[in-house]
């Protein structure tokens, strides 16, 4: 096992030059931490799969200092492109292109001739990048396991596999990027559910059409983003989606003696706190961003205390919502508690 370094924000240095040698390090973004290594080096990205037990067909993001830098890898792409990298870049945007021949290797892309590429609105990451060039970096958890928000949480899942994480502290987004499809002429598919809304993309392009991928409709459909097919996100401990507030006095009877850990807004936890082992908060009732914050650490935090965690459901319209609820029916496998 190697010995995996906690860096600072003064280390980048450090940080660099070991990704330059082909190893891992796990760094902070707005979004979640991600696993960065060499998008050039073959051996280094082979590492990340192998770190996360991740499989093979699930292809990574590749993630720039800058917006500007995207155009050298990609083929035709449609004219407004521009536009959504001015808006959204850096940020918490992956855009699926059109790749070049011969870019990246198919550790990279997963043998696709399109590849995801985003630029993360973070200062450590862009310092980093900066110094390394494109970075691979998917979330730098084991792969099933809730997405880290924390630095703690890298060293969790990969301590002794990975070189080193930098501390950059908690990231304010706490959901994985919105992913998108731009690789058909007029047409911008979400593939995946996060910061940037449909709502965010319509606004600045209403000329174009923004749909959903069929399987963010309809629950049969084959995900279009690989990754999105795995079942995500699960503590190791049974979770439960509450399908209203009104059902946990009901849960609290039927579970009785069991060890319950609540992942909730603070008003419903103060309802029941005495009745419960532990809880995690999700923040105010009506802060859907905040849930969305704080669902994956509250994950963990309550993993392996209690014998089964119930969390809330969120019922809003907006995009935070349904990032929230597209992470928790994974978690839960779509499962909730039923009276
Ligand atoms: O917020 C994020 O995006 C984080 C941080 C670290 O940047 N990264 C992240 O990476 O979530 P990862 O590898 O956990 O998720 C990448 C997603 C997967 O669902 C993958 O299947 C999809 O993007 N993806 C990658 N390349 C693709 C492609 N060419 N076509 C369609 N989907 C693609
Ligand atoms: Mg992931």
């Amino acid at each position: 096992m190697m010995e995996t370094r906690r860096l600072t924000n003064s280390e980048i240095d450090i940080a660099a030059q070991m990704i330059k040698d082909g190893q891992l390090v796990s760094f902070p973004t707005e979004t979640v931490y991600g696993l960065g290594a060499s998008a050039l080096n073959q051996d280094a990205v082979k590492k990340v799969y192998k770190a996360k037990g991740r499989p093979s067909d699930n292809p990574l993001i590749v993630h720039l200092s800058q917006g500007s830098d995207v155009y050298q890898y990609i083929g035709d792409y449609s004219n407004y492109l521009d536009k959504i990298i001015d808006a959204f870049w850096p940020g918490p945007l992956t855009i699926v292109l059109k790749l070049k021949d011969n870019t990246f290797s198919k550790d990279v892309t997963g043998g696709l001739n399109t590849c995801a590429f985003r630029v993360p609105n973070n200062k450590l990451a862009q310092e980093l990048i900066q110094k390394t060039g494109p970075l691979v970096a998917p979330s730098a958890n084991t792969s099933g396991k809730p997405s880290p928000t924390m630095a703690k949480h890298v060293l969790e899942d990969l301590n002794g596999k990975i070189s080193a994480v930098i501390d950059g502290g908690s990231a304010k987004v706490g959901v994985e990027s919105t992913v998108i499809d731009l690789t058909v002429d007029n047409q911008i598919t979400i593939l995946r559910p996060g910061g940037i809304g449909k709502e965010d993309l319509v606004n600045l392009l209403p000329e174009v059409n923004v749909c959903l991928d069929n399987h963010l409709i309809k629950e049969a459909e084959t995900p279009k983003a690989p990754g999105m097919k795995y079942k995500h996100y699960s503590p190791n401990t049974k979770i439960l989606m509450l399908g209203l507030d009104d059902d946990l006095p009901q849960a609290l009877i039927n579970y009785d003696g069991i060890k319950i850990g609540l992942l909730a807004n603070d008003q419903l936890i103060n309802q029941v706190k005495n009745y419960i082992f532990d809880y995690y908060s999700l923040g105010n009732k009506s802060d859907s961003q905040k849930a969305a914050a704080q669902l994956f650490a509250g994950m963990r935090y309550l993993d392996g205390k209690v014998d089964l965690i119930l969390a809330e459901t969120l019922k809003g319209d907006d995009k935070y919502s349904k990032a929230y609820m597209n992470r928790l029916q994974k978690a839960t496998g779509g499962e909730y508690f039923e009276k």
